[in-house]
């Protein structure tokens, strides 16, 4: 069941509670469209962006664009939106300049949320991320293929305060117009029995290092629960579905539980096409995403956030926003 970007649309005003506990169902996205006098704004702060930093382009922003500013902040709310789409945004006609100036307002929007970061082994260490089809990736379950992207969220493998909080694309071109799925845990646990969840939420299960971290050898999690609940009593989820197993391999019971998960974010799924103009920004414990096929040129550009960087700089001691990988596992 695909629900299309109009239906996610119809979808926006809803307020939903759970049948058994009474707990707020976050929106799983909200809307905006950019008007006029934002995208003339904006306009002028894209044409400038080449001579200021990220930081100073996000003060141009908060400054000028306030209202566009609080529909991001809304992000950081106790039951905020699980993900955010903004549409209507200025599109650079021609492309290369398109791509350097999106790479700038990148870090300028993330900015606006939190702290971009990105782990040293990943798309060059660039805090900003070409995701883009590439050859030695076609067969892999990874954004750099081709191929159907199934359910997952990031770098589950890594402790919560190790991982994004929110993942950031902005589009640049979608020649086919794939369309990015999400499948928002609030509508997937509607879908469990109340056993099913339970071997959910155990330490039975282990998931894989993601193979973009290029590492040689296959790495596993140690035990953990595929959904847990957070500070605020709201579901979160963590899993890459084909990179998870029991972790005991006799474990038929939370194999079967693993199954029926499986089917159950299927049957939750949203749909929505990043374009040139698109910013989309989805919280990476409350959903799984994933994408259909990639054809003909596309490219997004990923930025990972975090409200604070504090304990992935302790760890790896070191003080700027690349954190190596190896430090993590
Ligand atoms: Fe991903």
């Amino acid at each position: 069941m695909l629900q299309t970007q109009t239906q996610a649309h119809a979808f926006k005003n809803a307020t939903r509670f759970h049948d058994d506990s009474s707990k707020f169902i976050s929106q799983p996205i909200e809307m905006h469209h950019v008007n006029a006098i934002e995208r003339t704004e904006l306009e002028k702060i894209y044409r400038q962006s080449g001579g200021l930093t990220d930081n100073e382009i996000a003060l141009e922003i908060k400054k000028y664009t306030p209202h566009f500013t609080r529909v991001i902040k809304n992000l950081l709310g106790n039951n905020a939106p699980c993900s955010l789409l903004i549409s209507g945004l200025p599109v650079i006609s021609n492309l290369t300049e398109r791509l350097h100036i999106n790479e700038k307002m990148s870090l300028a929007f993330a900015h606006l949320l939190g702290l971009p970061f990105q782990y040293l082994q990943q798309n060059e260490g660039k805090l900003v991320a070409r995701i883009s089809p590439h050859k030695d990736y076609e067969n892999t379950q990874s954004g750099l293929s081709r191929a159907h992207f199934g359910w997952h969220t990031d770098d589950s493998i890594f402790s919560l305060n190790h991982r994004t909080e929110w993942i950031q694309l902005l589009g640049v071109i979608n020649e086919g117009l794939t369309e990015t799925l999400l499948s928002p845990i609030d509508d997937v646990v509607t879908q469990l029995s109340a056993d099913v969840l339970h071997i959910l939420m155990q330490h039975r299960f282990e998931v894989k290092m993601p193979t973009s971290f290029g590492f040689r050898h296959q790495i596993w999690s140690h035990p953990l629960p595929l959904i847990w609940r957070n500070e605020q009593d709201q579901c979160e989820v963590g899993v890459p579905t084909y990179h998870v197993r029991p972790s005991d391999q006799n474990d038929k019971e939370a194999l079967t539980a693993l199954n029926v998960f499986l089917a159950a974010i299927d049957a939750c799924c949203y749909s929505v096409i990043i374009q040139p103009d698109t910013l989309f920004i989805f919280n990476n414990n409350r959903v799984l995403h994933g994408r259909t096929p990639v054809i003909g040129h596309r490219m997004i550009l990923r930025t990972y956030i975090r409200r604070n960087l504090n304990a992935l700089r302790e760890i790896t001691g070191n003080s700027t926003s690349i954190f190596d990988a190896r430090f993590l596992i």
